[in-house]
């Protein structure tokens, strides 16, 4: 089975952006975790990220026909994408929502997720280890 790891805006800048909120960790580091852990699970990932809301969505296309399971970070598209929202709609498995920051402690405009109404399962607070966290329940779920 194959997991879609997708990344929205600004996620490139991971370790150097805002690191008393998102860590000191960088993406290039959570890739190379999660690509560690899906060969232990068993699991093929394809791990992505875009700043270009367009970007992420033809991949969500592509998920359609390659993947099994989507675990998103959708940045900040999950408080404002509907087209986001209706491209994850058209996707059959399980989509799992991934913050690495706990949106619902911080400015009420993060309260709201476009992405959740689709999600099957949330991770919000768990800093970068939400990924390894969702990656274990979505093999769990596509085994
Ligand atoms: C985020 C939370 C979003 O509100 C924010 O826009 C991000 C990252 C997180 O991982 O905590 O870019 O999705």
């Amino acid at each position: 089975p194959t997991v879609y790891i997708l990344n929205g805006p600004n996620l490139n800048l991971l370790g150097q952006r805002q690191p008393e909120i998102y860590g000191s960790t960088t993406l290039a580091d959570v890739e190379a975790d999660c690509r560690a852990l899906a060969q232990e699970l068993g699991v093929e990932i394809v791990f992505f990220q875009s700043n270009h809301e367009g970007a992420i969505i033809d991949m969500i296309h592509e998920a359609r026909q390659n993947a099994q399971a989507i675990i998103i970070n959708p940045a900040a598209l999950t408080h404002t994408s509907v087209a986001v929202l209706d491209a994850l709609n058209t996707f059959d498995g399980p989509v799992i929502e991934v913050h690495i920051s706990n949106v619902h402690k911080r400015e009420s405009f993060r309260h709201h997720s476009y992405v959740s109404l689709r999600a099957d399962a949330v991770m919000a607070g768990f800093g970068t280890h939400g990924y390894q966290l969702a990656l274990r329940h979505a093999a769990k779920l596509v085994a």
